[in-house]
C-alpha cells in the first residue's frame, strides 16, 4: 500500500510539509510507504477550459510544460491521497487549486481517484483554515474517494517554520488522522 502526499506550500519545510511528513512517519511504522510530491512553488498552469482531457481521455491534461500531469500519475498510482495547503488568504494557494481544476477534471472523467482514501490538511496561522481543509475535501468527495477524520479538522496553528510542532493539537490531530488513514486502507486492502 502506498500514500502520495502533496505538498502545496512553496515552503519545502514549512508546516505543510511538517504536518504531511509527521502523518507519513506514523503511517510507515504501520507498514505503508509514503512519497512527499512537491506541488508548491512550481510554476503551474490553471486550467484553460479546453475540453482536451475531456474529448481524449488519457489521464492527462494537453499542458505538458508544468508539474501537474507527473502529480496525477502519483495519484491515480497510490492507494492514498493527501494533499496540503497552507491557508493563504482563507483559500488554497494557486498551485493547489491549479492541481484541483485540471487533477480533478481528469480523474473523475475516468474513476482514477475513485475509493481511494483522501485526506487534506492546512496550517494556517490564525483563521481561514476551514475554506482550504473543505475545498480539498471537495474534490475527494466529488471523486468518489473515502474521507476519513480525527480528533479536530486537519489544522494546525502555525505561522513560521517550525511552530507546527509546538501545536500540541495539530500534533495529535495528525496523530489520530494517520491512525484513521491506516484503520481505514486496512480496510479498504
Ligand atoms: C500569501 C499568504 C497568505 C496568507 N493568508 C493567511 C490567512 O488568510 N489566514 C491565516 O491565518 N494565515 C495566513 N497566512 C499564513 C500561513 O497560512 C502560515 O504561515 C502557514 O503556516 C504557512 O504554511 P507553510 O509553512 O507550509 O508555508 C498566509 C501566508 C501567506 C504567505
Amino acid at each position: 500500500m502506498k500514500v502520495i502526499g502533496i505538498n502545496g506550500s512553496p515552503r519545502k519545510n514549512g508546516n505543510t510539509a511538517a504536518m504531511i511528513g509527521s502523518i507519513l512517519d506514523d503511517l510507515s511504522n504501520n507498514g505503508i510507504d509514503g512519497e512527499i510530491f512537491q506541488l508548491g512553488g512550481n510554476l503551474v498552469r490553471g486550467c484553460s477550459g479546453c475540453n482536451w482531457c475531456k474529448d481524449n481521455q488519457v489521464g492527462r491534461c494537453v499542458f505538458s510544460d508544468d508539474c501537474i500531469n507527473e502529480c496525477i500519475e502519483k495519484m491515480a498510482s497510490a492507494d492514498a491521497v493527501i494533499i496540503g495547503s497552507p491557508t493563504y488568504f482563507s483559500t488554497l494557494t494557486t498551485e493547489t487549486k491549479a492541481l484541483i481544476d485540471r487533477g480533478g477534471r481528469i480523474c473523475r472523467s475516468q474513476g482514477l481517484l475513485r475509493r481511494k482514501v483522501g485526506a487534506a490538511v492546512t496550517p494556517v496561522r490564525r483563521a481561514g483554515s476551514m475554506n482550504v481543509f473543505q475545498s480539498i475535501n471537495n474534490f475527494f468527495l466529488i471523486q468518489e474517494m473515502i474521507v476519513p477524520g480525527s480528533s479536530y479538522w486537519n489544522m494546525s496553528l502555525a505561522a513560521a517554520p517550525g511552530d507546527y510542532e509546538k501545536d500540541e493539537e495539530g500534533v495529535k490531530t495528525m496523530k489520530t488522522l494517520a491512525e484513521n488513514i491506516s484503520w481505514l486502507m486496512g480496510k479498504l486492502n
